[in-house]
């Protein structure tokens, strides 16, 4: 197989809005901070809706846009972090909601990676062979694993989710999918976490800023590298929207002033591994990249892990 591409995109957010006069009064904390620390102005918290209902919102979503239907799909593969139940995994659920008969069907947890783990991993299976039509997903709802006592996370992380379908490229197609890089810094893992029965994301927040700020720009530019595309070339970067301060500084070194900076962050707060499938699935919705035009994501979260590669946007 030559390669694979993404067909269409979909997302699905929770209703309920919660801005930051909101959680302050939970914690001691105010909107000029929250805006100013990290850019975020309001999240979506979800209510009823469990981690596979709102994947399976946004596949379905997804594969409206693409002129496919559920037979035609054999993979489904969730990226998530947050789903309650150990078995059946997320994207069983979802082919279950979805009526897709047979797919494989497997979870990813790179945690705010694993969106761009799972892409990567998607595509692997389709150059190999081994599947033709998938549905990748990034879904989660970090609500349920936040301390909501804790203001150096609550103010932070949120629900939602994004996917994507991805097929097969013609033999004569240049790949819509570029090679991923990837990786991980294992002994930082206690930086960003969501350990143990009663599980609460914790975090080192000045060690995850100062790794993100200054070793995941030359990892981006490698993506490009391998993709065989400059970087002034790129129509929008789509990072992992983990902090507006990070996601500014790591565009101001890939030197990228022509390309769209994704900030969805601004009203959706962070979601993990949603994050870039969601930001991406709006761009698109409001078309501000052209179809085929190179797109950057780069995932970067717990573990430590890392991973991105340039799309062509579908
Ligand atoms: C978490 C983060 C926003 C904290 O910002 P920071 O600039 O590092 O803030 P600090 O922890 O140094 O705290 C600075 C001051 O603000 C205070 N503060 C911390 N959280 C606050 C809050 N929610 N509201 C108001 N004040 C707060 C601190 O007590 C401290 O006060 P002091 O100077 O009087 O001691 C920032 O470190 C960050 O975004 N890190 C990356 C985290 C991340 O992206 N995690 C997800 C990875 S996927």
């Amino acid at each position: 197989m030559s390669g694979s591409r993404i067909l269409s995109l979909g997302h699905y957010q929770p209703s309920r809005v919660v801005t930051n006069d909101e959680i302050a009064q939970l914690v001691e904390t105010n909107d000029e901070w929250i805006r100013d620390r990290v850019g975020i102005v309001s999240r979506r918290i979800a209510g009823d809706e469990t981690v596979a209902d709102m994947a399976a919102a946004a596949a379905d979503k997804a594969l409206a846009n693409s002129g496919l239907t559920a037979a035609d799909i054999d993979l489904v593969v969730v990226a998530t972090c947050t789903s309650v139940d150990r078995s059946p995994n997320v994207a069983c659920r979802v082919a279950a909601k979805l009526g897709i008969a047979a797919p494989a069907a497997f979870d990813v947890n790179t945690a705010c990676s694993g969106f761009a783990y799972a892409l990567g991993t998607v595509d692997h299976a389709i150059r190999a062979g081994a599947a033709r039509n998938a549905i990748v997903i990034g879904a989660e709802k970090l609500s349920e694993f936040t301390d909501w006592t804790d203001r150096s996370t609550c103010i932070i992380f949120a629900d939602g989710a994004g996917a994507a379908v991805v097929t097969a490229a013609a033999e004569d197609e240049a790949p819509g999918i570029g090679p991923v890089v990837w990786g991980s810094v294992p002994e930082r893992g206690d930086a960003v976490r969501i350990e143990g029965w009663r599980p609460y994301v914790a975090q080192e927040g000045q060690t995850v800023f100062r790794w993100a700020t200054t070793a995941l720009a030359p990892l981006a530019l490698q993506a490009c590298e391998r993709a065989g595309v400059d970087p002034s070339e790129l129509a929008a970067f789509v990072p992992h929207q983990a902090n507006t301060r990070i996601i500014d500084g790591i565009a101001k070194r890939l030197n990228i002033p022509q390309a769209i900076i994704a900030k969805d962050i601004v009203e959706s707060g962070n979601t993990s591994a949603a994050s870039i499938p969601l930001a991406l699935s709006k761009l698109v919705e409001r078309r501000e990249v052209p179809s085929g035009a190179p797109v950057l994501l780069f995932g970067f979260g717990g573990g430590l892990t890392y991973a991105g590669q340039v799309i062509r946007c579908p």
